[in-house]
């Protein structure tokens, strides 16, 4: 890297490492790390080597795959952690990312195969491509720029277990909270509102989750000698999720937190058309797009046991069970709010079926910020530069789950949502994509924030 001062010295060695980088990430997606699977351990670990072979590369001081010695029920996933020392006098950066996926949903149901990175009309296709192989090769891109040599100190974080909540993330950082230690967080894991247009995000809602087992008798009787006065558990089941929302489809769940937004509207038919909305079907709840998305809460049902419809015979069925998910806004307290939505199914289970409510394990707190300071000055001044448009701010529906964790162990530090996905990058879904001219603009922005927070 020539003069570190000069941005268009920064933008053309960007520039340079793109292709390459974007090999990289094709080896990254060519590794099915979904560790949420049990049967994807090995090429979780395999994955995270790979990582660390990449950063090993660049010349850090140190490179490891740190692992918590326990989750709830497994041991944690590896995570790869490169430190470049900071120069004399200079902060030190934490560039985050994770290298676990999310299932696929069916390979047969992808245009191209997930775990092949595929090119089509400007996109890369693939499982991870976006969600978040495409933020770890940001990072990797921007010290490959700097030819392992940053302006700032850098530790590079990229965990393993991110889709399922980063359980022992909390153990991570406190068994190597020094090595962790930084004053500017930097998350690539976010999304901006178009390919030209860079975001900070400022909140992210929360996520929760339980299982409602509904039973109702000893075992299965015939539904035309017995029905009528005897009932079925799945029906039991289903009216306790429809009284999930009122008449307006707003969560009917009482006392969770809601948020008014400030941001403009959002245009309905692009919102509809990003997430492929049927002719006719109706939004849900009240308030703007953004409101709706980032502030307030939502409940999905995620997964049902109980027969398949090829399964079903004339039988009333003795026990069925459903997996809720719950989004809740910024300011929720999380278990407070599980044990609401609890509480409600358990009280509209109809005919005095029994229950049983089973918290899941997956718990990512809600969060936001306040995007005042030098650190999110330097960032709107290195966006805008390398994007051509200001950032905006932005908040967001999806989750992360260790984001508040990491705040609360380094309260000093700043923390900045960042990410190359855009709306079309079908996150978790199938034909996930990463625009590649925004992981280039992306790319030059991270390396331009490295520059501009050099002290
Ligand atoms: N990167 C996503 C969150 C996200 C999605 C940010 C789209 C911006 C745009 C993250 O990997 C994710 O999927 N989080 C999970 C968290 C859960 C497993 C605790 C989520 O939101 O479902
Ligand atoms: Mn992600
Ligand atoms: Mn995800």
């Amino acid at each position: 890297m020539p003069d570190s001062t000069s941005r268009g010295s920064i933008a053309a060695a960007v520039d340079a490492v793109v292709p390459s980088a974007l090999d990289d990430l094709r080896r990254l997606v060519a590794i099915p790390s979904i560790w949420a699977d049990p049967a994807h351990a090995a090429d979780t670990e395999a994955s995270a080597a790979a990582v660390a072979e990449l950063a090993g590369a660049l010349g850090p001081e140190s490179v490891q795959i740190l692992r918590a010695a326990g989750g709830p029920t497994r041991p944690g996933a590896p995570a790869v952690v490169a430190h470049w020392p900071a120069p004399e006098g200079q902060p030190t950066v934490l560039l985050y990312a994770h290298h676990d996926v999310q299932p696929t949903g069916g390979d047969q149901n992808w245009t191209s195969p997930p775990f092949e990175a595929t090119e089509r009309d400007g996109r890369l296709y693939g499982r991870g491509a976006a969600d978040d192989k495409a933020g770890v090769m940001t990072h990797l891109a921007v010290l490959r720029a700097y030819e392992g040599k940053p302006p700032v100190g850098v530790t590079l974080f990229v965990e393993g277990e991110e889709e399922s909540g980063s359980p022992t993330l909390p153990a991570l950082l406190r068994e190597h909270h020094e090595l962790l230690r930084a004053d500017v967080i930097v998350i690539a894991d976010a999304a901006n509102p178009a390919v030209d247009v860079p975001a900070l995000t400022t909140s992210l809602r929360g996520l929760v989750d339980l299982v409602i087992e509904v039973s109702m008798l000893e075992r299965p009787a015939h539904s035309g000698v017995y029905g009528g006065p005897v009932g079925d558990a799945l029906t039991a089941l289903c009216h306790s999720l429809a009284s999930l929302h009122d008449a307006k489809g707003e969560v009917a769940v009482a006392g969770l937190q809601q948020n008014g937004s400030e941001a403009p509207d959002q245009d309905e038919e692009t919102f509809r058309s990003d997430v492929g909305l049927l002719d006719g079907v109706e939004l849900l709840g009240t308030g703007t797009i953004p409101e709706r998305v980032w502030h307030k809460p939502a409940i999905a049902v995620l997964g049902i046991d109980a027969p398949t419809v090829a399964q079903a015979s004339n039988v009333l069925l003795p026990r069925a069970r459903a997996m809720v998910s719950m989004r809740l806004a910024p300011g929720e307290d999380t278990l407070a709010a599980r044990d609401k939505l609890a509480g409600h199914l358990r009280a509209h289970v109809p005919w005095g079926a029994h229950v049983e409510i089973t918290p899941g394990g997956g718990v990512a707190e809600p969060f936001s910020l306040d995007a005042r300071g030098g650190a999110y000055d330097a960032a709107r001044r290195a966006f805008s530069e390398a994007f051509g448009n200001d950032a905006v701010e932005t908040g967001i529906g999806g989750s992360i789950p260790f984001i508040a964790e990491f705040a609360r162990t380094f309260p000093g530090a700043a923390v900045l949502v960042t990410g190359v996905g855009d709306p079309a990058s079908r996150w978790h879904g199938i034909d996930e994509s990463l625009d590649l001219g925004m992981f280039a603009r992306g790319a030059r922005a991270e390396a331009f924030l490295l520059d501009e927070l050099r002290a």
